[in-house]
């Protein structure tokens, strides 16, 4: 079974702040949970390399726009490197495979006939590279989303019909509950819908740096966010490859912030119906990470560097902090002291202490060798054996932090567990310290695999600890559901503390 997943494509005008982060994180952990349960995952992130802001900024500083994209893209490769973002694919629109599939999709939208030429007369936000109405303004010519002053702009312009969907997405939308998440912003796009649809304009002529339009040769570019939408179609094989394009389309979750979730929720499934082709399966909207209240934004200057997070603490614990603090979908406001609260107390005292004592007590009671069990134990494992089942429940959902609830759940038992058993009590040649042992072996294999989606790296070192020869990369989630799966005789190696305590 085939898996798609998408993350929308940054900006490149700037460098990446926490809060970009966080999209991919969230999209990365699911692909990874979605490979152990055995799909053909598909996971595409990218960069948005064209439009007027790109084409500013590059002229402030004195450089072409592709030269600007092409320098910060790399910042972004970079980052999702150290963050460990395993994404199957990188697009970016500047490409020859996206500016043909772009352009194949325009035109078969003009050609059925879901587009016409006008002139457009309004409100644009360059930074959000937005249209807005007077209607949309609190204040001014602010632009509601970024509070910036928006510019008049009076252009011939072709124009997506995008009124004569109305009733057509608003059905789709009633119909599907599952389509947009979470269901509160599923009820705000109704009622932007129910206010009625306008039709967009989608070409721009005062500026160059764009993907021309197809049909006219003096018709300007393609608006930017038209084109980026298209990525999705394009990064999967749109106007390239068709068997691939067949397999993975339409997508299966389309994670985005909850800031762009009018153009990913009203704009695209009506252009994908307009050419005739399947909405995605799922848009999830997350919410934002704010400072103090305010959200984490260029235009407010209160970025915070993921570079010097990961420096400080490691990607994991970064990943780790931000699926757990805050439940995907509500907002969260970032401290580094939050950070270090849950680092101290759920990675260095339960986590860590954890691997570190069963490690340490199979190197002192069994010079590192996993021994064999001699009977069961009490029904221990059954709290792990049902996990497996509500995990899922939970990912399906995209309810990260309580997953990670339940999996401390688990790391809070076997704490228990051994402080019960108290196995430095018993004999050495007692055969219930081998039972115990064993049992605990188990439960690391269960937590290390458990986590992987989440923090690959510290499931990674865990499993080596374990001395399991097989990459965890490669086991399956189905082996969570049988217990003993760990071979007696594995050679264990105590390594250095997972996450050590900030003071
Ligand atoms: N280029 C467009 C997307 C086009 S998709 C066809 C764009 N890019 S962005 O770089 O501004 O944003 C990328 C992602 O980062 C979005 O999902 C956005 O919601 C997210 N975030 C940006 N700031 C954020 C926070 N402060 N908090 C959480 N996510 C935020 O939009």
């Amino acid at each position: 079974m085939k898996f798609y997943i998408t993350t929308p494509i940054y900006y490149v005008n700037d460098l990446p702040h926490l809060g970009h982060v966080y999209t991919n994180v969230a999209a990365d952990t699911l692909a990874r949970y979605k490979r152990l349960s055995g799909f053909d995952v598909f996971f595409l992130t990218g960069t948005d390399e064209h439009g007027q802001k790109m084409e500013r900024q590059a002229a402030k500083e004195g450089i072409r726009p592709q030269e600007l994209a092409d320098r910060v893209v790399v910042k972004f490769k970079e980052l999702w490197k150290r963050l460990d973002i395993s994404n199957d694919d990188f697009i970016r629109t500047t490409e020859s495979r996206h500016i043909q599939g772009a352009t194949k999709l325009f035109e078969k939208i003009y050609r059925g006939g879901g587009i016409n030429k006008g002139r457009y007369q309004g409100w644009y936000c360059t930074p959000c590279e937005s249209y807005w109405s007077e209607r949309e303004f609190d204040k001014d010519q602010e632009c509601p989303s970024c509070r910036r002053p928006c510019e008049w702009v009076e252009e011939e312009s072709y124009f997506f019909r995008m009124s004569t969907y109305q009733e057509k997405i608003l059905r789709y939308i009633e119909e599907d509950p599952a389509f947009i998440q979470p269901g509160s912003r599923r009820t705000e796009i109704l009622n932007l819908i129910k206010e009625g649809l306008r039709d967009l304009s989608i070409s721009r002529s005062s500026f160059s740096w764009g993907i021309p339009v197809p049909i006219d040769p003096k018709g300007g570019v393609i608006y930017v966010w038209f084109e980026a939408l298209i990525n999705y179609l394009t990064g999967c094989g749109f106007g390239a490859d068709d068997e691939r394009f067949e397999r993975y389309w339409p997508a299966d979750i389309q994670i985005i912030g909850k800031d762009i979730l009018r153009f990913h929720a009203i704009i695209w499934p009506t252009m994908l119906m307009a050419a005739g082709l399947s909405p995605p399966k799922k848009i999830f909207a997350h919410g934002w990470w704010m400072v103090k209240g305010r959200k984490m934004s260029k235009s407010l200057g209160n970025m915070v560097n993921p570079h010097q997070l990961i420096d400080e603490f490691g990607q994991d614990a970064l990943r780790y902090f931000l699926l757990r603090e805050v439940p995907f979908g509500l907002d969260g406001d970032f401290s580094k002291e939050a950070l270090i609260n849950r680092i101290n107390a759920d990675l260095a005292n339960d986590l860590g202490n954890l691997v570190s004592r069963i490690l340490g007590m199979l190197q002192l009671y069994t010079d590192s060798k996993i021994p064999h069990p001699r009977g069961s134990e009490d029904g221990f494992q059954d709290i792990f054996l049902k996990i497996p089942m509500e995990v899922n429940g939970f990912m399906e959902e995209l309810v990260f932090n309580q997953v990670l609830i339940r999996i401390w759940d688990l790391v809070h038992s076997t704490n228990e567990y051994i402080d019960q058993k108290a196995p430095w009590r018993l004999e050495r040649d007692d055969p219930y310290l081998s039972t115990i042992l064993y049992t605990l072996s188990e439960t690391l294999r269960y937590i290390a695999l458990l986590i992987f989606p989440f923090m690959p790296n510290t499931a990674r070192k865990m499993w080596d600890q374990l001395g399991i020869e097989e990459s965890i990369e490669n086991q399956g989630l189905t082996s969570l559901t049988r217990w003993g799966v760990i071979k007696p005789g594995t050679r264990t190696v105590r390594g250095e503390p997972l996450f050590p305590r900030i003071g």
